[in-house]
């Protein structure tokens, strides 16, 4: 039997109201002077940034602003980033906005401590020895970044567009202020895309070869339910704070190791390869991608142990069919309107396509992936096939 590792050091700060002790909490972890790390918009037109600016202010720490981060964030605005770190001697960063905003203020903080090009940690060329500390005041629920060892990044300055991740325990943020009410603008596709990347972290891990443990199947039945029942009502209603509590809640303990505590490893993981070739292209929202390739992959990988896909349908759905447990994943990805294949997803792949993809995803022919079923560079063909409607 392997030996679980459980590490979850991320002091958290949660509900109504807990971005207010930003300031307060960052003075006692020590930080004079902070780079404060935002997106394309979204904290300045609420309001948010100006109150957290303030707060600092008021609290006697400097700090010099950083916007930009764009959905799937881009290395070269990391290399800013760390720049900016080493000219200011800044000592936090402080992530507002979203998973982008906080994936890209850990890549800062990761080549600010390390020196050298910050890419080589996500090529897998060197490893993370220490970090900048990051704090994140988090404005909507998906990644599960907040709480998680990963990062993933999108290489925008070489001709093929690659996304990467990578994973250390230096990515698990020193403190996350969670209040669920700064989710109340978040629009209702980003809503259902990051709910569907919540439900996605569990099935993940749910997916494995090996030792699972019961206790933790269980509770990855009660997550997947309650994302199903809080989403609907967050996009309904966007500002009821119970649906919005719920899914912020659910989504840094769908990816803080819980939904995998107990079992014999991480889980498959292969959707997300899968996805992340979709998104560094495209430019598509991690989510949907999620929702529009689960289907596919599910249907092809279910021979290798229906029971797994039973026990799931009889948790979540109150089916033991296999097949029927697939398919009310998918009525329910479109019942909060994510695609349940590539067209769905606006993307027209072709077979070329879908080899290129497939292709991409395994490094040219150089790696599996997968646990639950090890795929290799045909069978993800397959896959992306499948989801286009081609086979
Ligand atoms: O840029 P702004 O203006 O902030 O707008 C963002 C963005 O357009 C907007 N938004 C965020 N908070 C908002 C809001 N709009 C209104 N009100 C608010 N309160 O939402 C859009 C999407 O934001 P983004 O941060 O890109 O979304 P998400 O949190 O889903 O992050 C996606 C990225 O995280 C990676 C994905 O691959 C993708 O690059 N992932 C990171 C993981 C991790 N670090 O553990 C795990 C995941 O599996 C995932 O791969
Ligand atoms: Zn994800």
């Amino acid at each position: 039997m392997s030996i679980m590792e459980y590490f979850t050091p991320t002091h958290v700060y949660f509900g109504a109201g807990a971005a207010e002790k930003t300031a307060e909490v960052l003075k006692k972890e020590g930080a004079s002077k902070v780079l404060v790390h935002f997106g394309t918009g979204s904290v300045k037109r609420s309001g948010l940034l100006d109150r957290v600016e303030k707060d600092l202010a008021d609290h006697g720490i400097e700090f010099v602003e950083l916007g930009g981060v764009v959905p799937n964030p881009r290395v070269s605005l990391v290399r800013k980033g760390i720049e900016l770190v080493k000219e200011n001697d800044i000592d936090f960063i402080l992530a507002v906005g979203g998973g982008s905003v906080l994936d890209s203020a850990k890549a800062i903080g990761y080549g600010a401590f390390g020196g050298g090009d910050v890419w080589d940690f996500y090529c897998g060329k060197r490893k993370v020895e220490g970090t900048v500390p990051v704090a994140t005041v988090l404005t909507l629920s998906a990644t599960g970044s907040e709480m998680s060892d990963s990062s993933v990044i999108t290489n925008d300055e070489t001709e093929i567009t690659y996304k990467r991740g990578c994973n250390t325990d230096f990515g698990r943020v020193r403190c996350a202020f969670l209040d669920p009410e700064l989710t109340y603008t978040v629009s209702a596709y980003q809503t259902a895309s990051g709910s569907t990347d919540i439900m996605m972290h569990t099935l993940e891990r749910y997916f494995h070869q090996g030792y699972a443990l019961d206790m933790t199947d269980k509770l990855s039945f009660a997550l997947l339910k309650e994302v199903m029942e809080s989403a609907p009502e967050a996009i309904e209603k966007p500002d009821d704070y119970d649906a919005r509590a719920n899914l912020m809640w659910a989504g840094s303990i769908s990816h803080n190791g819980l939904m995998a505590a107990g079992n014999s490893n991480r889980g498959d993981w292969a959707c997300h390869q899968i996805e992340h070739e979709l998104s560094a292209e495209f430019d598509v929202a991690h989510g949907a991608g999620l929702a529009a390739i689960w289907g596919s992959w599910a249907r092809y990988v279910l021979d290798t142990d229906p029971s797994r896909f039973a026990k799931l349908g009889q948790g979540v759905f109150g089916t033991d069919d296999p097949v029927r447990t697939i398919e009310c994943f998918e009525e329910f990805f479109r019942s909060i309107n994510m695609p349940t294949d590539l067209k769905g997803l606006g993307l027209d792949f072709d077979e070329a396509a879908c080899r290129k993809a497939a292709l991409g995803v395994t490094f040219q022919d150089a790696r599996t992936i997968g646990n639950f079923k090890v795929l290799n560079t045909e069978d993800i063909f397959n896959i992306y096939m499948m989801a286009a409607g081609l086979k």
